[in-house]
């Protein structure tokens, strides 16, 4: 039998996870869309065909012909809907950040074992083909032990949300570019290098997104437990990209390993001086590109794949702990003007 969601928030990002679904139709349908704005609810209803609208999360939650509960809400609602949500024995999806802080992140990596349930962070930037070929290549070897890396995201947060919009309130959104955007690449870093150990951050407001509370600059340093080095600059006041990154997220990532490279200007480039296809100066790679909406798809279907065999998610609330543990550690570096170790992250028993 399919997988019966109920969609909460049916706003910008909802909507790659409704073709997601759409796209997963032998695994799992969407039963009901809720949104406190009525007729963003109905909207998304009808363009999934036999949907119902709902605009209070607390009844959908609760609703019996509901499996799967998928959480694309502001981040200071993320705890409260995923516990409840837990709690009625529900499988759920939450998007990034999985939490505003680490306290939060426990409390539902509590509730979902208490459940027995299926919790699963979006962390879509897992997912895509790009970044799972340049896993790959690590795990192969293929630039041996990775010295350094760099990460570079820059967008003009006003070019993409309304100045008053909960992403520019600190009290909804949990701060600024690093719970929003930063907190995509240090997931993913951890995913591709393991945990990180340290961090220190430089952050600031730029006054060009009006009404702006969180930091909309920041800059961190990171070292890994391995040892990797690391540094991040995360921008929401770039009126330009300047670095020319082809691909969808067109972010500058770059990874220095003892045997080579991989970077992503004018597309992903590998050199090895150890793998002999790729020894012959930076080789492009030939991954095929994705649309947006396509990470979602192979997200979504992890995470319906994983109910059906009750496999840990690759991107599971548990593993999240660490991404969240990092943030928190990023903050109060900011705060402190210190180097701040990354909290440990602890389960109850
Ligand atoms: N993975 C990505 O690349 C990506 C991109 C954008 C946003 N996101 C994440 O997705 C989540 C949602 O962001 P968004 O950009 O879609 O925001 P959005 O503002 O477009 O959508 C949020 C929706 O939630 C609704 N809402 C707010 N309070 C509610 C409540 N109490 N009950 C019911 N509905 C309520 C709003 O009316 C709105 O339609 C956030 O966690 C954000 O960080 C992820």
């Amino acid at each position: 039998m399919k997988l019966r969601v109920g969609l909460i928030g049916c706003g910008k990002i909802a909507r790659m996870h409704a073709h997601g679904f759409q796209t997963a139709s032998d695994l799992a349908e969407v039963v009901v869309c809720c949104d406190e704005r009525e007729e963003i609810a109905q909207a998304m209803a009808l363009s999934l065909g036999s949907a119902k609208a709902a605009t209070r999360w607390q009844d959908v939650v609760e609703r019996e012909d509901i499996d799967v509960v998928d959480v694309c809400l502001p981040h200071y609602l993320h705890a409260p809907v995923v516990i409840a949500a837990a709690q009625a024995k529900k499988h759920v999806l939450v998007e990034k950040p999985f939490a505003t802080n680490l306290a939060e992140a426990i409390a539902m990596v509590n509730a979902a074992d208490q459940a027995g349930t299926v919790l699963m962070v979006g962390q879509h930037q897992r997912y895509g083909s790009d970044h799972r070929h340049i896993k790959a290549l690590l795990d192969r070897g293929v630039i041996g032990r990775v010295l350094a890396v760099r990460v570079d995201s820059n967008q003009l947060l006003s070019d993409y949300y309304p100045s008053g919009h909960w992403l520019f309130s600190k009290a909804q959104a949990g701060g600024g570019i690093v719970i929003s955007v930063a907190v995509h690449k240090i997931d993913l870093l951890r995913y591709l290098l393991g945990e990180i150990r340290r961090v220190a951050s430089f952050q600031s407001i730029s006054g060009l997104n009006v009404g702006m509370e969180g930091e909309d600059i920041a800059a961190i340093s990171l070292e890994f437990e391995n040892g990797t080095v690391g540094e991040g600059f995360f921008t929401f006041a770039a009126r330009h990209r300047p670095i020319p990154i082809t691909t969808y997220p067109f972010e500058l990532f770059i990874l220095y390993g003892e045997e080579g490279m991989i970077h992503n200007i004018q597309g992903w480039h590998v050199y090895s001086t150890k793998v002999k296809e790729y020894s012959n100066g930076p080789t492009r790679l030939d991954i095929p590109s994705q649309e947006y909406a396509e990470w979602f798809d192979y997200e979504i279907w992890h995470f319906l794949e994983c109910i059906e065999t009750r496999a840990e998610p690759i991107s599971s609330g548990r593993d999240n702990l660490g991404t969240i543990a990092v943030l928190e550690a990023i903050y109060q570096s900011a705060k402190t003007g210190q180097v701040v170790g990354v909290p440990p992250h602890i389960l109850e028993e």
